[in-house]
């Protein structure tokens, strides 16, 4: 029987074609329609996105599965411990996606605390009546703390361009605290949860969603950060409690949120359509041309060594 791969959706870049060219059975059909229902059975390596989760009942489905690959270095929407014990290799994309991500949470930092979606609207509107001295004022970031969740590659290149802007970064991660964090071009103390916080004039997250992040950022959480601070999810949603950022944005305890990543998207808690003082991407992270081509070869190449390995 020849190797059926299973996609959802087109790639950028040629890699997935390429694959189909090695592998000639390539399918691509929406996730979840009746073609890729029906195909389910015969493939042996799925290709999703991070926005179609997979069900221990689809590992179910599909017996002759070895290998599923997500266009995303985030796994969370994959059921890992059943892929462990039916010994599908799970192919993810990290380490190419880490510059744009940092960037893009960068931009967001920079878009909330000088309100450049506001003064772009106040311009766009037509309404502009000229430069006044406190017209549209933000906090300045040089010489403040940022708090990053989240060591990894991205949580370091995150680290290194606020270091740039005159902050210093401060690290949690699930390794807990003590010791240092070498980002480059200088290293930064790694603290418990509760000692970061109330240093933060701003956060930013950076690390997977996992059963230990899960509602990490809760209220109390949130509470213990500076009045003023400034919070940034590129990460994922269900690390932040979104109802608590917007109610401590109400009340100015927060000075600003900036999102990529929503608890339910793509669905948007319509509350924050309203909610002054955010900035909102529709999950932007990795969304460079660059990235996106070196993420589909990365996982391309991943599920071509899965399926050329013995059975
Ligand atoms: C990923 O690939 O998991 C990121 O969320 C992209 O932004």
């Amino acid at each position: 029987m020849s190797t059926r791969i299973l996609a959802t959706s087109a790639l950028v870049g040629p890699a997935l074609a390429d694959l189909g060219t090695r592998f000639p059975d390539l399918r691509i059909a929406p996730f979840r329609s009746p073609e890729w229902t029906a195909a389910l059975p015969d493939a042996e390596a799925l290709v999703v996105l991070l926005s179609e989760p997979l069900a221990e009942a689809d590992l179910a489905a599909a017996p002759r599965l070895r290998a599923i690959g997500t266009y995303s270095v985030g796994v969370n929407h994959l059921p890992l411990a059943a892929c462990q014990t039916r010994g599908i290799t799970v192919v993810n994309t990290p380490g190419v996606l880490t510059d744009a991500t940092a960037d893009l949470a960068l931009a967001l930092l920079l878009a909330v605390t000088r309100r450049v979606a506001e003064g772009e609207a106040l311009v766009r509107s037509g309404a502009w009546t000229g430069w006044a001295p406190d017209q549209l004022l933000g906090p300045g970031l040089a010489g403040k703390a940022c708090g990053i969740l989240g060591s990894g590659p991205i949580g370091r290149a995150f680290a290194r361009r606020v270091w740039a802007l005159g902050m210093t970064p401060r690290f949690w991660d699930r390794d807990g605290s003590g010791g240092s964090v070498d980002f480059g071009p200088d290293r930064a103390p790694r603290l418990a949860l509760p000692d970061l916080l109330p240093q933060s004039a701003v956060l930013s997250l950076h690390c997977p969603l996992t059963e230990q992040t899960r509602g990490l950022l809760d209220r109390p959480a949130l509470e213990r950060l500076p009045a003023g601070a400034v919070v940034i999810n590129t990460a994922r949603g269900g690390i932040l409690d979104e109802s608590a950022a917007m109610a401590l944005l109400g009340s100015g305890h927060l000075g600003g949120v900036g999102l990529d990543v929503y608890a339910g998207e793509p669905a948007v808690d319509p509350r924050w359509f309203g909610t002054p003082r955010t900035v909102l991407l529709p999950h932007l992270g990795s969304a460079t041309v660059e990235t996106r081509e070196a993420m589909a070869k990365l996982l391309c190449d991943g599920l071509a060594a899965a399926l050329a390995a013995p059975r």
